[in-house]
């Protein structure tokens, strides 16, 4: 959460600072501000709200300066107003941070008992008074390192000091921070998303490390200021990704991509000629794995689930998932003989990330489902496997969990015939009707008068809820977090068989229910329990797949057909309807559908 940006140039850099926070906005939207620097001045603006606001503010001062720091807030200490917006400033210094100082009371005690005057209620503001307190009898390098010792936490840094002309310095702990190399300028930025319409040379800060930005030179420095080297990357550059382009929305475009990027990741997994999966340079041979651990958060936990089932389905695997903040903090029994798959888009999640390093640090087999491949998640796991999606700009998750879903099928495949647990003419079977998925997912993605209108009922109830068994359990939870973080209604996905058992209680009349019944091992007992609502008075909105035979149930309030696939890839198919009705309730109500409220895209606090 929240977006840094620094820029030491031999230009201007204000409004180079304000194209990269548009860029970072999707990391924090509440306010956001900008210092810069010159001639031992350092000028600052701040602003509630957009990044817009942040601009014609800017408009009406004249913020000189060749040096700088920017900052888009996601509010953990302090409500979102100017006085808690970044960056924070003393006399001597101006602060921009992501992340969370959680001994920052203490701290704050330690610095007032020494005559230090706090204006906000931030974390962040305690950094600032310690780093000019130790200016005092130090040099910068030093002053750094005994900064950041005394900070437990995580975060992400970007300094400006009054006295030092062309100077930037970034700290890293926990949260990711890149540096940017340009002609006679460097920058900073919370991931390359920010630094890519500058630079396409790039470098990481690993964990503990910190480094000193002037225009032509960077140097990066360990927690104890040892000089360390650094690998330059470069980075494939694809701007119009980045773009709405004839969209509304970057959810709308990345839901009507998503037939174009299943078909990424096919190309990438899949030997057309042979249907067989390429997944090569494994560091573990996969028929000694007995066991799977899938940990992720939000959207890519419910890929996690989607996947246990499949995994239960198509080998002899023993299967576990895992709420990443629920694992880290668990009494772990770690299993040398299981495999640990890490989900997430990100690949920034700091639940997720830390659930990763402690078992890296138990030495267990890791692996991640990504779709950053810069991030910190893909870069410690000891082997990646990424979803091929293009970046996922809409903080709703929507391209990327048909993408996680893929891999992990792909993976479930390789791994239930590697372990000889699915017969080779399945297998290829199984491999040629995935190909044939984007297919239909575009042939699904044409629904949508229908959506439209019934999306209204959504938007005008108190609540609603949304059933699945079986494959269409994780489905039926995706649907109603999409639901809930988009248009705010309250949602509940429940397993269909499960009603009886409470939250029948709910059902009153006009209640909207969606109810994923595919034509599946299920079908019938879901028509049941979808009867149990509608005799309640439930408003039903059955979401099937297509079929000669006619859903034989009266009272149905709607039905939508999704295409036919066989029963592993229907999920792919009842999510596309899903996707819609949250966007177009989410759009009926007029919400920012691309930043809905109190949340962000890559979620880097715990
Ligand atoms: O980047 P990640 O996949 O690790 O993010 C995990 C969740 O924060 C994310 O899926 C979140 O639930 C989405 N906003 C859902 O649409």
């Amino acid at each position: 959460m929240c977006g840094i940006i620094g820029i030491t140039s031999n230009k201007s850099v204000s409004s180079a600072i304000i194209n990269s926070l548009r860029k970072l906005e999707y990391r924090g939207y509440d306010s956001s501000g900008l210092a810069t620097l010159s001639e031992g001045i350092i000028y600052e603006v701040k602003s509630e709200g957009r990044v817009d606001n942040l601009e014609k503010n800017l408009a009406t001062k004249n913020m000189l300066g060749s040096v700088g720091i920017g900052h888009v807030r996601w509010a953990t200490h302090g409500i979102p107003n100017t006085v808690n917006a970044h960056p924070h400033s003393s006399e001597n210094v101006s602060i921009v941070h992501n992340g969370i100082i959680e001994n920052s009371t203490i701290l704050k005690k330690y610095l007032i008992s020494k005559g230090h005057i706090f204006k906000s209620q931030t974390d962040t503001e305690v950094i600032v008074h310690l780093i000019t307190e130790y200016l005092k009898e130090n040099n910068l390098k030093d002053s750094i390192v005994k900064m950041l010792k005394q900070l437990h936490g995580s975060f992400a840094l970007g300094i400006i000091f009054k006295d030092k002309p062309d100077l930037i310095v970034g700290a890293r702990r926990g949260s990711p921070l890149a540096v940017g190399y340009g002609p006679n300028e460097n920058y900073l930025g919370s991931d390359s998303y920010a630094l890519k319409s500058m630079t396409n040379k790039i470098s990481y800060l690993d964990d503990g490390e910190f480094c000193v930005l002037k225009k032509d030179q960077v140097d990066f420095f360990d927690e104890n200021g040892k000089k360390v080297n650094k690998k330059v990357l470069e980075l494939s550059s694809n701007e119009e990704n980045y773009e709405k382009g004839e969209f509304k929305h970057f959810m709308a475009k990345e839901i009507e991509e998503q037939p174009t990027t299943l078909k990424n990741c096919i190309k990438e997994y899949i030997d057309n000629i042979n249907n067989d999966i390429n997944i090569f340079n494994i560091p573990w041979d996969l028929k000694e794995i007995s066991s799977i651990t899938l940990i992720g958060c939000g959207t890519a936990y419910h890929s996690c689930l989607m996947a246990k089932y499949w995994f239960e389905e198509l080998t002899k695997l023993d299967v576990t998932i895992d709420i990443a903040s629920e694992f880290r903090y668990r009494k772990n029994r770690f299993k040398k003989e299981s495999l640990y798959i890490f989900i997430s888009q990100s690949g920034e999640t700091a639940d997720t990330y830390a659930a990763l390093d402690l078992c890296n640090k138990n030495k267990m087999k890791t692996c991640s489902v990504v779709n950053v491949i810069e991030s910190s998640i893909a870069r410690d796991s000891k082997f990646v496997l990424p979803i091929h999606c293009g970046p996922e700009i809409g903080v709703a998750s929507t391209k990327a969990f048909l993408g996680q879903m893929m891999v992990l099928y792909i993976f479930t495949l390789k791994l239930a015939f590697l372990k000889k647990d699915l017969k080779k003419e399945i297998y290829i079977q199984k491999i040629k009707d995935l190909k044939n998925l984007p297919q239909l997912v575009e042939k699904t993605l044409l629904i949508e008068s229908q959506i439209q209108t019934i999306s209204s009922t959504f938007t005008d109830a108190k609540g609603s809820m949304f059933l699945g068994r079986g494959f269409s359990y994780p489905i039926a939870l995706e649907g109603a977090l999409k639901l809930k973080e988009l248009a705010y209604v309250h949602a509940e996905g429940y397993p269909a068989g499960e009603m009886k058992h409470g939250p029948l209680a709910l059902i009153e009349d006009g209640i909207p229910v969606v109810v994923l019944a595919p034509r599946d091992n299920y079908y019938q007992k879901t028509i049941s329990n979808m009867q149990e609502v509608i005799a309640r008075g439930a408003k039903v909105l059955l979401i099937t797949n297509k079929s000669k035979d006619e859903v034989v149930s009266e009272n149905i309030w709607q039905t939508i057909e999704v295409e036919n696939a066989n029963d592993d890839l229907l999920p792919f198919l009842l999510t596309i309807p899903l996707q819609k009705l949250a966007y177009y309730s989410a759009l009926k109500k007029g919400y920012d559908i691309d930043k809905p409220r109190n949340l962000a895209k890559s979620v880097t606090v715990e």
